[in-house]
């Protein structure tokens, strides 16, 4: 049973450093609101007391000053541009890490031994398969289905298969469907693929590599195999590496949202795919690449998109920049920029991406420079240049966001993990600043 008792009697691991007085100026009514420190970050006004005892809520649409819960998973400082994963530097794991590996960290807290790697790569693997009525599910889609519509449905569909494991209260279940989840992604993203150029279904290899495995799935066929290039590898690699987790983002405050009603996780996930789809957040690296075709396609001046930008009665953004939290250069993009130059010299200079990759760099060098976009701290985000990279690797555009889905997946199942493991939790129901109309009788329709 669900411990249902005071949020505010929750123990929690921040300290109370310092509190701050809240004054009610027209009657002197006062609260006093315990100042939370975590171990890194800002300080956070406990406020969980507020409305039982002054009758206020806080109002922060788009959550732009509120730190929705504790968490030990991943650290962003945006000013400074770090990310770390349970403490390590994203430039280190980038190095010298794998995504398993990455897996097991942010699922478990700390880098695994070879032992437990070993053992956790078994538990993956043996996962990987999907259930063969899933092949007629897949069939129910039209052929040109977007690979995110049919990544929503599928992962929510998968529920249907472990009713037995869905005891979202069992730490045991939570792991198994953990598993499961992680280890079905790269073989539902491939199919949705395969579907949609009509190529048959690859069934995952044990012998390979998660990464391999999944670029098996997507470009293997039963007539002949596919042999992986190794950059190619190492790049998909890194780039799920760099996607893993990036604490509360929209899908991932999705996916925590949908799991506090306690919904299964692969409602939770279903549901974070469908947050992570948006151009405003994982759909960015789809339209970056899109923006940049269309760019090189117009031949116009680059100005006029900047100036487009820019232009408050338009629409229009620049795809790839910006960021909710960071206010620097994002680490990730440093990271994935420095990969896609290295495929890019691979391919050699006359391939055909090449002339996308110009426009890219010369957009990069502009905005750099340039007050609108320096003053609003807006700087490239991870999302500009590994749409470059899929597209140098020979994935479609509408694969992007799905890549993107089967990274983050182990992110937002560590995030649920850890929400559904604390003792006390409660649904998450934020409140509302009222504005609409405050009474009106029943008219009836003939009397309208
Ligand atoms: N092009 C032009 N102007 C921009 C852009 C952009 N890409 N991004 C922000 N601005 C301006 C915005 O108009 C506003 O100007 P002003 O202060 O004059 O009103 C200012 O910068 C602040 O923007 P905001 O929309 O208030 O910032 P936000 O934190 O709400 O939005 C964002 C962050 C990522 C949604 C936004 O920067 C954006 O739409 N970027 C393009 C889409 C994109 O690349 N998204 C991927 C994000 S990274 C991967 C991920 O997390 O999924």
């Amino acid at each position: 049973m669900t411990d249902l008792t005071s949020m505010a009697s929750q123990k929690l691991a921040s300290r109370e450093s310092d509190s701050v007085t809240l004054i009610e100026k027209a009657t002197g009514r006062h609260i006093v609101l315990p100042v939370l420190e975590g171990t890194a970050g800002a300080k956070t006004i406990d406020v969980r007391n507020l409305y039982r005892e002054l009758g206020y809520f806080t109002f922060d649409p788009g959550f732009m000053s509120t730190a929705s819960c504790e968490s030990k998973i991943t650290f962003i400082d945006g000013g400074k541009g770090l990310l770390k994963y349970r403490g390590y530097p994203i430039e280190q794991l980038a190095l010298h890490s794998t995504y398993p590996e990455v897996c097991y960290l942010l699922l478990y807290g700390d880098l695994p031994t070879a032992e437990q790697l070993d053992s956790f790569n078994g538990s993956i693997k043996n996962h990987a398969l999907l259930n063969e009525a899933m092949r007629v599910f897949y069939r129910g889609f039209r052929h040109d289905a977007h690979a995110m519509a049919i990544m929503v449905a599928a992962v929510g569909a998968l529920a249907s298969f472990y009713p037995e494991a869905l005891n979202v209260h069992d730490p045991r279940d939570r792991e198994i469907s953990a598993h499961r989840l992680i280890a079905k992604m790269p073989t539902l993203a491939a199919w949705s693929y395969t579907y949609s150029v009509g190529r048959p279904f690859v069934y995952p290899r044990n012998d390979l590599d998660y990464t391999a495995n999944f670029l098996h799935m997507m470009y293997g066929r039963p007539d002949k195999d596919f042999i992986a290039n190794e950059t190619f590898v190492r790049a998909m690699d890194l780039i799920l590496i760099l996607h893993a987790d990036h604490e509360q983002n929209a899908s991932t405050s999705t996916v925590r949202l949908t799991g506090s009603s306690l919904a299964s996780p692969f409602a939770a996930l279903s549901a974070g795919i469908g947050t992570l789809w948006g151009p405003a957040h994982g759909g960015a690296n789809e339209s970056v690449i899109r923006m940049l075709e269309d760019i090189l396609a117009s031949g116009r001046d680059l100005r006029h998109y900047i100036n487009r930008a820019k232009d408050k009665n338009d629409r229009f953004r620049l795809m790839g920049f910006g960021h909710r939290v960071y206010k620097n250069y994002d680490p990730r993009a440093k990271i994935i920029r420095e990969m896609c130059h290295k495929i890019l010299a691979e391919l050699g200079a006359d391939n055909p991406n090449q002339p996308l990759l110009d426009v890219a760099m010369e957009l990069e060098r502009i905005v750099l420079e340039d007050d609108y976009f320096v003053q609003r701290k807006l700087y490239p985000n991870v999302d500009y240049y590994s749409g470059i990279i899929f597209r140098a690797m020979g994935i479609p555009a509408n694969m992007f966001t799905v890549i993107f889905a089967l990274a983050r997946t182990v992110g937002w199942l560590a995030h649920w993990m850890e929400m559904m493991s604390e003792p006390q939790s409660r649904i998450s129901r934020p409140r509302q600043l009222y504005t609409g109309v405050e009474h009106r009788e029943y008219v009836s329709i003939d009397k309208r």
